[in-house]
């Protein structure tokens, strides 16, 4: 099983929308068998998840997190949902060597039931995020097209880079993924700016740089809770098109199955 975190400390970016996406496709079109682990208490994954009725829901997530053992279902999909508990973690200092463990143990017992486990995370980096990047081999991150997002790249790069050299030296940047890109000069130039100054950390794919575009069909699938590629439209086809290059350069780039 291969681990993905999407993270990002802000929020608004796109992160759920592009683990629920990521998973559905991963299944139906890729025939993976997958893992959505939803560490926000916002639960921004699991609502469009559950909705779907494609996936086997587990416990809540925050009771794999405190108690080891807690089992996962048998099944192709699996979603372990986002839960309010989970916000309340950070001020239990206590339990945070513990809550790393737990992540660990649990992703560990299910190296042989699932292809491709994604961690859908919280905007603030706290022991949940922690605790993920210590256990995960890839990191993906969406991020706005403003200046300020970029801004925020170099930090964001010695934050992982600062995991890597602790923690965890085995965990890989896939890379930034601009969302929500508009197709204004402005934030044409941000894209050119960061191609020119963060090449490395942007994925390229056969088509260029990749990045998603803001389409309204990517909003209406994830409060629908439907795959991308299930709305019949025109406008969602486009959209599936696009996406669907992005996540098969994220899945080779990972090395699943
Ligand atoms: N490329 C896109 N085009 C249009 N809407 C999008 C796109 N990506 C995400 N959204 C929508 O933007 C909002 C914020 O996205 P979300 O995935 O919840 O962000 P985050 O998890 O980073 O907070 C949601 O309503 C989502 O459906
Ligand atoms: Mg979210």
């Amino acid at each position: 099983m291969k681990t993905l975190v999407v993270s990002n400390q802000k929020g608004g970016v796109g992160k759920s929308a592009i683990v629920t996406q990521l998973a559905m496709y991963a299944v139906e079109k890729r025939n993976l068998r997958v893992l959505v682990i939803d560490s926000d208490q916002q639960g921004n994954s699991s609502k469009p998840l559950l909705k779907s009725g494609l996936v086997a829901a587990g416990k809540p997530f925050s009771e794999y997190l405190l108690n080891k053992g807690t089992t996962v279902p048998h099944a192709d999909f699996v979603l372990l949902p986002g839960d309010p508990q989970l916000g309340k973690l950070e001020k239990n200092a206590a339990m945070h060597n513990t809550i790393a463990t737990n992540f660990r143990h649990l992703l560990a017992s299910v190296d042989n039931d699932f292809d491709l486990c994604i961690v859908d995370t919280n905007p603030f980096p706290d022991i949940r995020l922690t605790a993920a990047l210590v256990s995960a081999q890839y990191v993906l991150s969406p991020i706005q097209l403003n200046q300020e997002a970029i801004d925020g790249i170099a930090k964001l790069r010695a934050d992982i880079a600062n995991v890597q050299a602790t923690l965890n030296p085995k965990l890989k940047m896939i890379g930034l993924l601009p969302n929500l890109v508009l197709p204004t000069p402005f934030q044409k130039n941000n894209l050119r700016d960061l191609a020119q100054h963060f090449s490395n950390l942007l994925m390229k794919t056969p088509s260029g740089f990749a990045h998603v575009k803001e389409r309204t069909a990517i909003a209406e699938a994830q409060s629908a809770g439907m795959p991308l590629y299930k709305i019949p439209k025109t406008s969602a086809r486009d959209a599936y098109k696009e996406l669907s290059e992005v996540f098969d350069h994220v899945l080779t780039a990972m090395e699943v199955k």
